[in-house]
Formats: structure tokens, C-alpha cells, sequence
């Protein structure tokens, strides 16, 4: 079986591979988004750490002059709603000319990635290591851009909390996190839905209709400043402290830390250094003292928001204090979450299968995420946890036997849902099967 899934995998990114990109998903997802890109890369540098470097130069190339990385590069692909001209980025000053960019961003794990693909590159040695250190050298002063961009722009509560301004920035469109916040959009004109995402994948499995008026309507809104940092957050009615992005960015800081140290920058990584323990720090001060959850921030109401989901698990991601830290993963691995007596594998899904919010075919409201199980057992690797780690990697892998590397999966039923062929479930697939860490 693991030949069948690791020639699977390989053939989905393949299949996927436009030569500047790897397509999120074949289909559903026929441009590069920024997270599911830094997560491909991986998959790609374990064969190839050149075609690694090429999807690095490609997210590196639509980096805005704000130092924020664009949350989808468009292809000229037809097909996909809201395209480009939907967005609006074209009167944006800080996209970068002649690339054909969205106005918002995703969880920041580039720095974390792209430590990984160092890594792969450093163990196969010769040219591969060649083409790591090069990338390196590129990409570490663009990675401090960026980070310098979320603390500049979406660190402004003084909590530490990165801001969101859109589900879609957070990855889990419509996870039930959000819910109070789309709750109190009103579109008063609603638009015409393109939706071309209901021609692929099944209806029940997506995002509504009233949902999307409300994405768009934000879209809107920020176009209306021109995306400008200052005035979008001054202009849009979604303003979010979002827990999970700020433990993606523990993580990936501390990993520009240590290359910025391997190359002798000692500046680059104090700064980071230093970056890493504020984000640490907001995530434990999230905790909510009676579930032990991690939550979300309310800017507006100035309030924290007590929705249990999987990103209330933001401690197994970034680490710290260690007393939340073992009181998540005894919850993760009870009978709520992972060891759900109705759960085909010991998986934890987007929402617990007990919580009254739980669907267990619809995208962020249930189902089990195949590039969340490798995230959190990656993280529990960092964290010397390996039996988590471990347990993870194996109930994912036989989860993916299927061969259909779906988007997500049903948690009951076992179904794949959404894309198949999902490039970033493939890569799950390549690095639990080959990289030395999981042995
Ligand atoms: N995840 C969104 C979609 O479904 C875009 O970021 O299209």
C-alpha cells in the first residue's frame, strides 16, 4: 500500500504542476494559494528541490511591496470565482506589476516550510543543497518582509493576536469560528453568485450562497480603499484576532530564527526570536480557563470568542506553557475529538462530531482535513510529542489509502469530499512516507 500511496501522491502533483505552479486542486482551484503552496513545496523538494525553488520563486515574485504575500496568484485559467477582475487588485499600488494577485492573505507558514525544504535539500546534498541555499538566501529577507508586514499591519490590539479581515485569510472559510462576526454583515444589495466552485463540487459540501454575499461584500469593502492597510482596517466590518494564525507564526518564526542564525544574521534572528515568543504568548493568554481552548479575538466587541473548533487547539501547534499544552492534547485525544466513537479514524475533524454546530460533509463545519493531521503531528514532532505525532501519521495515512487525496473527509463515513486530488493532501501523503523525521 505505501507504494500505491506514494506513486498516487507523486502523480497528483504532477498532474497539478503548470511549471510556475502547482494548482491547489485540478479543478476547484486552478491558481496557487499561499498557504497550500508553502505546504506543496515540501511535497515537491523531496523530489525535486529545484521545482521546490520554482513555486517559491513564484510565491516570492507576487509579494506585494507591503511585504504582505498575496493569498492566491492567479493563472489565466478560466473558471474560478472571484477571479481576479472580481478582486479589484488592479488599482492596489503595492501589487507588484504584472501579477495578477488577490488583496488578502493566509495563516503564515512559509517560514516553517520553507525550513523544511532546507532540510530535504541539506540531506540529499549536491546540487539539491546547492538549490536550497540559494533559495534560502532569497527568500529569508522576503520571509522577514512578511512578518514585518503582520506585525506593522494585522498586530494592532497590543494582544499580540494577528487581525483578520476575512474568513478567507484564515483558511477555515466558514468554520463556525466566524459565525458572530458574518452574523453582523448585513448585505443590503446582493449580487449575482458565478458560482463555479457548486459546478465541481457538490453544494452540500461548500459554503452557502448567503455566505459568499458576505465574502464578497468584504471584497467590496476593501477594494473601495484600494486595499490599502491603514484604511482597510478602519473600512471593514470583519475584524478578527485570529488564534491559529498566530500559532502558524510562532512556528515559522522561530524556524526564520534558526536559518537567519545558520546564516550568520544574528540580527534577523533575535528579531524573530522575539517575534516567536509575543505570538506564543498571545496564544497561551487565549486559553479559556474552563474548556483549556484556545479562542479567537473580537476586535470590534473587544471580546474573546468561546467557539470550539480545531483551531482551539492552537497550544499543540505552537507549544508553550506546558500545563495548557497537555490539557489540549488529553482533550484532542478524548472522546470529543480524536476517539469520537463515531469516527472511521482517530482524526480530529474541523468541529467536533458532539458540538450541535457539527456537519459532517460541509468544508470548515466537521470534516477531517487531511493537511490538518499532518500540520498538528509536524507540530508534535517540533514539540518531542512523538506518540501524537505518530498516532496522526498513521490514521491519516490509512485515511489516504483511498488514493483519492480528497480536500477533506467525511469523519464518520470516511468519504472524500470537495476537490480530489487535492495537492496539499498528497503532499501530507509524500512527507509522512518519506522524510526521516517519522521514522
Ligand atoms: N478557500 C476559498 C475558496 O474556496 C478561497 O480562498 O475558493
Amino acid at each position: 500500500m505505501r507504494d500505491a500511496i506514494l506513486e498516487g501522491a507523486h502523480r497528483v502533483l504532477e498532474k497539478n504542476d503548470i511549471g510556475s505552479m502547482v494548482k491547489a486542486g485540478p479543478a476547484l482551484y486552478p491558481h496557487q494559494w499561499s498557504w497550500d503552496a508553502a505546504f506543496v513545496s515540501v511535497g515537491l523538494a523531496h523530489r525535486s528541490v529545484t521545482r521546490a525553488a520554482t513555486e517559491w520563486h513564484t510565491i516570492l515574485n507576487a509579494q506585494w511591496a507591503t511585504g504582505m504575500f498575496p493569498h492566491i496568484v492567479f493563472t489565466d485559467t478560466p473558471g474560478y470565482f472571484p477571479g481576479f477582475d472580481v478582486w479589484g487588485t488592479a488599482s492596489a499600488g503595492a501589487r507588484p506589476h504584472g501579477q495578477k494577485t488577490s488583496g488578502i492573505c493566509q495563516p503564515p507558514v512559509h517560514g516553517l516550510c520553507l525550513e523544511l525544504v532546507q532540510q530535504i535539500g541539506r540531506a540529499a546534498g549536491g546540487s539539491e543543497a546547492a538549490a536550497a541555499e540559494q533559495l534560502i538566501s532569497l527568500a529569508l529577507p522576503r520571509l522577514a518582509a512578511w512578518h514585518d508586514w503582520l506585525a506593522r499591519a494585522r498586530d494592532r490590539t497590543g494582544l499580540g493576536v494577528l487581525e483578520i479581515h476575512h474568513g478567507w485569510e484564515s483558511g477555515m472559510d466558514n468554520s463556525p469560528r466566524f459565525d458572530t462576526f458574518y452574523d453582523r454583515i448585513e448585505v443590503s444589495e446582493p449580487r449575482s453568485l458565478p458560482r463555479t466552485d457548486l459546478m465541481i463540487a457538490d453544494s452540500s459540501e461548500r459554503p452557502t450562497d448567503q455566505e459568499y454575499q458576505r465574502y464578497l461584500f468584504l471584497i467590496d469593502q476593501m477594494r473601495s480603499v484600494h486595499f490599502d492597510d491603514d484604511l482597510v482596517a478602519q473600512t471593514v466590518s470583519f475584524r478578527c484576532g485570529d488564534i491559529f494564525a498566530t500559532a502558524c507564526l510562532a512556528l515559522s518564526a522561530d524556524a526564520v530564527a534558526r536559518m537567519a542564525e545558520d546564516a550568520g544574521d544574528d540580527e534577523l534572528a533575535r528579531t524573530e526570536r522575539a517575534r516567536a515568543e509575543r505570538a506564543r504568548a498571545a496564544v497561551a493568554s487565549s486559553v479559556d480557563p474552563v474548556t483549556g481552548l484556545c479562542r479567537d479575538y473580537d476586535i470590534t466587541m473587544g471580546a474573546w470568542v468561546d467557539v470550539a473548533t480545531i483551531a482551539g487547539f492552537s497550544m499543540l501547534i505552537c507549544g508553550g506553557d506546558e500545563r495548557a499544552v497537555a490539557r489540549q492534547r488529553e482533550i484532542l485525544l478524548g472522546e470529543r475529538w480524536m476517539g469520537h466513537p463515531a469516527n472511521r479514524w482517530r482524526l480530529p475533524g474541523s468541529v467536533s462530531p458532539a458540538d450541535p454546530a457539527y456537519r459532517p460533509r460541509q468544508y470548515w463545519r466537521g470534516p477531517t482535513w487531511p493537511i490538518m493531521n499532518w500540520f498538528f503531528a509536524h507540530a508534535a514532532m517540533l514539540r518531542g510529542d512523538r506518540e501524537l505525532a505518530m498516532l496522526l501519521r498513521s490514521e491519516g495515512l490509512a485515511q489516504l489509502s483511498d488514493l483519492a487525496f480528497g480536500e477533506y473527509y467525511d469523519p464518520a463515513l470516511g468519504d472524500p469530499l470537495g476537490s480530489r486530488d487535492q495537492s496539499w493532501s498528497a503532499m501530507a501523503a509524500i512527507d509522512w512516507l518519506v522524510s526521516d523525521r517519522w521514522r
